[in-house]
């Protein structure tokens, strides 16, 4: 695996493999890799021949009083488990190359509608940051196909939509999320947790799943989403938000069938984010309203 820090030397090498003929994979992550990257690159290999692996803590993407500073950083371990999965290319810029003249000024990237509520409605400016670094990313490696994990199930709909809109040709590809045993969402954020707090977390999935049940058997939207929170902070959770929403993350109807659980907790110092689909029955059994 080549680590290429440069934009002109990633470019070079890339183009080489594009007039070979060469199929491009990228798989964005901000490094401290675990099973749930591994899996994007795994995707990323089955789709393309040549897959580059980008590692960059992205500062736009951080609000103030956010963990950019204390953002897990574990460059030569993520090397060796790149290298391991057959990473082609591993693209590492430092800030000042992709925004050489700091963060100010730089152009941003807007998504509305999409980057809207949910993550975006408790961290403003967070998409537009993630909008414009995978802009800068796909305009740098061009690539055929980009694989993003569905953990961020709305970072997924905001890079769809940028993807539609600016008639980019890139194929987006959402990789189901992998869970430790216990049924926890992987997350660089986890090794926030201390041992008691990673011993309550996976009552997050749990509790979504119980949810879901309900849901599924025709409960309330109201009543269920309003336990689902209370439970969250029985067990020690801040919830930021849990709602219902359909596929696209529009508003769920009464002829919503394929709708999507979200939510994020704060657990002591880390903020948890998760989601799980739900199969809505017909009829009058689903109300709608969160
Ligand atoms: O999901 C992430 O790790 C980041 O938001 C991404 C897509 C790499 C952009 O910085």
């Amino acid at each position: 695996m080549r680590t290429l820090r440069d934009i002109d030397q990633l470019r070079s090498t890339l183009q080489e493999y594009r007039q070979r003929g060469q199929r491009i994979a990228l798989v964005p992550t901000m490094g401290n890799l675990h099973a749930g990257h591994l899996a994007l690159v795994a995707c990323a290999r089955q789709h393309a021949d040549i897959v580059v692996a980008s590692l960059f803590v992205n500062p736009m993407q951080f609000g103030p009083g956010e963990d950019l500073d204390g953002y897990p950083r574990t460059f030569s371990a993520d090397q060796t488990q790149l290298t391991e999965a057959g990473c082609d290319v591993l693209f590492a810029p430092a800030a000042s190359s992709l925004y050489p003249d700091g963060l100010e000024t730089h152009t941003r990237v807007h998504v509305p509608v999409a980057g809207e509520g949910l993550c975006g409605g408790s961290r403003p400016g967070h998409f537009d940051g993630v909008s414009t670094v995978v802009s800068m990313l796909f305009n740098l490696v061009q690539p055929d196909v980009a694989c993003f994990g569905e953990k961020d199930y709305q970072q997924l709909a905001v890079i769809r939509k940028l993807v539609a809109d600016l008639h980019m040709p890139i194929e987006i590809i959402g990789v189901p999320i992998v869970r430790a045993d216990d049924g926890l969402a992987l997350s660089s954020r986890n090794g926030y947790l201390s041992a008691e707090e990673r011993s309550t977390a996976p009552l997050l999935f749990g509790t979504l799943c119980t949810l879901r049940d309900a849901l599924e058997r025709g409960d309330s939207i109201e009543s269920t989403l309003q336990q689902g929170k209370n439970a969250l902070y029985d067990a020690g959770f801040v919830p930021d938000y849990l709602e219902l929403r359909d596929a696209s993350l529009g508003p769920v109807n009464k002829t919503t069938r394929q709708a999507v659980l979200l939510a994020a907790a704060k657990l002591g110092p880390a903020r948890l984010i998760d989601n799980l689909s739900v199969q809505l029955p017909s009829g009058d059994a689903a109300t709608a309203g969160h």
